[in-house]
């Protein structure tokens, strides 16, 4: 299936020169939702992963249901402030200005393989924060995925020495 035909390229939004790829198209679509987490899922089960880490909020739409079919669990990275109980916290650029997402403590125990998934990879910015507290709290880092890639913006030097699976490159 070419997931392509399935995002839907808003020019000028959220500002002029910029086209936003929207992916609300794609998950709207019930096979093409359902074909996109196939393919993660697939990638995955080859990876023995224990746990499924994304970070709010389209990390989510990605993560969830790749946990719920893999059998495992999902733990969410969110904002600072959003999590009840105690947790340990990254700073991580923003394009303008800079932000910080946190994880529960206990989320992950030491060893355990993880899959992170993001629906976009841009500037990096967000992965990498995702990938130092996974790492902070003893996680393996087993496997990296993502809907999209925006190849131009470079994000993929910061995952040099991780595995990556990436569904749709532009
Ligand atoms: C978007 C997207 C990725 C991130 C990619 O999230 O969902 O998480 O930007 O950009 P980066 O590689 O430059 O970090 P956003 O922060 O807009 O929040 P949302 O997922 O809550 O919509
Ligand atoms: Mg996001």
């Amino acid at each position: 299936m070419d997931l392509k035909q399935f995002v839907t390229i808003v020019e000028d939004w959220p500002k002029p020169g910029i086209k936003f790829k929207d992916i609300t198209t794609l998950m709207d679509n019930g096979e093409a939702y359902k074909y996109a987490t196939d393919q993660i899922v697939d990638y995955a089960r080859d990876r023995e992963i224990d746990l499924v880490v994304g970070p709010e909020a389209r990390g989510f739409i990605i993560g969830c249901p790749v946990a719920y079919s893999l059998g495992v669990g999902f733990a969410p990275v969110r904002k600072d402030g959003k999590l009840p109980r105690e947790t340990v916290k990254v700073d991580y650029g923003l394009e303008y200005g800079k932000d910080v997402l946190t994880i529960h403590k206990d989320a992950i125990k030491p060893g355990q393989r993880v899959l992170i998934t993001d629906d976009l990879l841009a500037t990096g910015g967000t992965i990498d924060a995702t990938i130092k507290l996974v790492e902070e709290l003893g996680g393996v880092v087993a496997g990296i995925a993502f809907l999209i890639e925006l190849s131009y913006l470079g994000g993929h030097d910061k995952l040099d020495k991780y595995d990556v699976l990436t569904l749709m490159k532009f």
